[in-house]
Order: structure tokens, then C-alpha cells, then sequence
């Protein structure tokens, strides 16, 4: 296929999870492509003001286990859908571990169920690299590895759902994709409790608060930009080639957690520094950087927004929605994670 991007338009397109920080950004990109968009999301990590309003898309708001919810958009026939909906992530799924399994398990085998029923071309899966390859894989971490030793519910779920897409592939012939994500940021993902470092990093920065790093911040991850991310979705929808296949969708490259940390202080202007506090138990990653060979062979996936462009977007971001972002960030004591570190040693 040599134009992927003319292939969606008239495409009827269900996006689930597409409130969301990666659906909110395919589903302008896929309605400003010619689609017409439909996004189920229950918006119980997502904002309203967050949905992109476009005459392409229309919002249902619903759970992804609500058959009655799941009747009325599968009623639209679908021709591709892209199921992001997912209890997000690995803090959250420790603290409630069978919303977890209910969301990401059962929530993804409907889906796949009516997606099959209905005949739909693509089942595209947001499937996450944290969720394969574990805490010990050699790196660059490669799509035939897999991890049984995974250190979050979360983790195992979303494998789950990867699990679940073959055996809708190998029996019934669903056509389904399953991209595996690293670290996605970008504009649209508001901070919060259970949200990425990136966003929370930028909202105590412009906040004037140390930026609290759990860990010694010498661990890396491999930060991709949601635009990278979106194009590689938009790939993965529409390539034949790309049918059966897991393949990673990453920038490739690492990046030290305190280096964010500083850059992001520089950004913001923000003179606090950082404080360390202690790891959680479930981080056991040291170092995150995927190959990005297989996407590029198959799909001809070639991130292109480099860190310094995707950061400095990301905080402009921060900047025009600031009044919205602080109304809606919620971190509320108790549950979780650094924040909990944080309050709890200031308290
Ligand atoms: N962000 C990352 O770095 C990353 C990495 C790997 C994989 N992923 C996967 O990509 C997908 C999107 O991630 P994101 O960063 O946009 O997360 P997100 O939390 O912003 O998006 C998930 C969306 O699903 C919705 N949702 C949750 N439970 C639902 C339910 N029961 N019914 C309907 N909607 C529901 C939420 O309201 C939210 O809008 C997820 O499946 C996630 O597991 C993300």
C-alpha cells in the first residue's frame, strides 16, 4: 500500500479508549484522515474536555464489558477497530487488581468477540512492551522474547490480551495486529495519580514542586511521542502485511530519568529540583530501549519526532490547557506510588 493514510477515508472506525492520551490523538488523526469515528470510552481515566470535537467523530460513553453499550456501536459496523480502553497501568492494577483483570481480560475478549461476529477487517491491540519482555530481557529488547516472571497485574493482562488476539487469529481468522507500545507522551495525557512520569514531571514543574524520582535515576525508558505512536497505529490499520504479526512501536532510543527530570525543571523554569524517594516494589525495570526493526521492515514504522521537539510540544500543551490540566489532575493521598512517598515523608 503506497498511501496508508487515503486507505481511512469514508472507513467506519471504532476507537475504544479514545478519550484517552494515545485514542484522543488517533481519533483526530484518523477524522482529519476522512473517517467517520466512533469512541466508546466509560472516561474513568480520561477527561470529557479531552475528546477531540470534529464533525468526523462521535463520543458514546460506556464501558467495554457493557453488552448493551458494545451492541448499539458494533449496530454502526465497524470495518476497523482499535482497542485501547484499558485500566491503566501498573500502579493502579496493584492497588485494584480485579477491575484490572475485568477491564483488560474480559473488557478485551468482547471486543474481540464482537469484532468477530461482525466481520470487522482490523482488530487492531494497543499492546505494551513492559508487558512482554519482564525486567531481565537482553537489550534492545526484540518481539521474540517473552517474560513469565511480569511484576503487575497489569503486566499480565495486557499479555493476556495479546493471548487472546491469537486465539481469535488462529481460530477464527480475525485479523487482528497487535503493535506493542513504550512509553507513550505527548499532548493529551493529563497528569494524575496513576498517569506516566512525563506528565506528572511537568505538572509539579510548573507547579514549583521537586520533582520526586523513585529510584536512582540512572534507570532509562524508551519515550515515544504520541504522533510516532499514532502513525504507527494508523500502519498498523491499514498494511495487510502487518496481520498476525506483535511488533514494537518505540523511538528506539533511551533516555535517563534524571536527565528528564532536568530537562523538564529547565522547561518549566522550575527551581525546586529533584528529591529521590524510595523505588516501588513492582518497578524492577533498570533499563528500558526497544529494536524497532520489525515495525520498520513490516510497516515502515520510522519514528521522527526527536525528545527535545516532543518535550517542548508537551509543555506548550501544558501551557494552553493549563486552567483545564489543574482542574482536572486528581492526586489524591493513600493509593499509590510516588505521590504517596511524597506526602507521606512531607506529612
Ligand atoms: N501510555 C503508554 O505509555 C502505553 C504503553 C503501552 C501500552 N499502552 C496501552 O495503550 C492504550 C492507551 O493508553 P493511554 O496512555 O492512552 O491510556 P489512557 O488511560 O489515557 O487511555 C485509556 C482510555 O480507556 C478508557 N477506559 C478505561 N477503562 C475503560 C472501560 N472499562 N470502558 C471504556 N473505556 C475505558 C479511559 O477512560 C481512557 O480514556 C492502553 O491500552 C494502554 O494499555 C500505553
Amino acid at each position: 500500500m503506497t498511501d496508508y493514510k487515503q486507505y481511512y477515508k469514508n472507513k467506519i472506525v471504532l476507537v475504544t479508549g479514545g478519550a484517552g492520551a494515545i485514542g484522543s490523538n488517533l481519533s483526530r488523526a484518523l477524522a482529519n484522515l476522512g473517517a467517520q469515528v466512533f469512541i466508546l470510552d466509560d472516561l474513568s481515566s480520561a477527561e470529557r474536555w479531552n475528546i477531540p470535537s470534529l464533525p468526523g467523530i462521535l463520543f458514546v460513553e460506556g464501558d467495554v464489558i457493557d453488552e448493551v453499550k458494545l451492541k448499539r456501536i458494533f449496530y454502526e459496523k465497524p470495518q476497523i477497530v482499535f482497542h485501547l480502553a484499558a485500566f491503566f497501568a501498573n500502579q493502579n492494577s496493584v492497588d485494584y487488581p480485579e477491575r484490572d483483570l475485568m477491564v483488560n481480560g474480559m473488557g478485551t475478549l468482547r471486543l474481540l468477540e464482537y469484532s468477530t461476529f461482525t466481520k470487522v477487517d482490523r482488530f487492531v491491540y494497543a499492546s505494551s512492551g513492559c508487558s512482554i519482555y519482564g525486567s531481565h530481557a537482553p537489550l534492545p529488547l526484540k518481539e521474540e522474547f517473552m517474560s513469565l516472571h511480569l511484576s503487575t497485574p497489569y503486566q499480565i493482562t495486557k499479555m493476556l490480551g495479546e493471548l487472546y488476539c491469537n486465539f481469535f487469529y488462529n481460530h477464527y481468522g480475525l485479523k487482528v495486529v497487535k503493535p506493542r507500545f513504550f512509553n507513550s507522551y505527548g499532548p493529551g495525557e493529563v497528569p494524575g495519580q496513576y498517569r506516566n512520569v512525563i506528565p506528572n514531571f511537568i505538572y509539579w514543574a510548573m507547579k514549583g514542586q521537586e520533582l520526586p524520582i523513585t529510584g536512582s535515576g540512572e534507570e532509562t525508558r524508551d519515550f515515544t511521542y504520541v504522533d510516532d505512536i499514532v502513525d504507527g497505529l494508523l500502519r498498523a490499520g491499514a498494511f495487510e502485511i502487518a496481520i498476525g504479526q506483535e511488533f514494537n512501536l518505540a523511538s528506539g532510543k533511551e533516555t535517563r530519568i534524571v536527565d528528564l527530570a532536568e530537562m523538564i525543571n529547565d522547561a518549566a523554569n522550575n527551581r525546586s529540583g529533584i528529591r529521590y524517594v524510595s523505588r516501588r516494589k513492582w518497578d524492577t525495570k533498570d533499563r528500558l530501549m526497544a529494536s524497532i526493526d520489525r515495525a520498520g521492515e513490516l510497516i515502515g514504522y520510522e519514528p521522527n519526532t526527536s525528545f527535545e521537539v516532543g518535550l517542548q510540544n508537551t509543555v506548550d500543551w501544558f501551557r494552553d490547557n493549563w486552567k483545564r490540566i489543574e482542574s482536572s489532575a486528581s492526586f489524591g493521598p493513600g493509593a499509590s506510588s510516588a505521590v504517596r512517598d511524597m506526602t507521606s515523608e512531607e506529612g
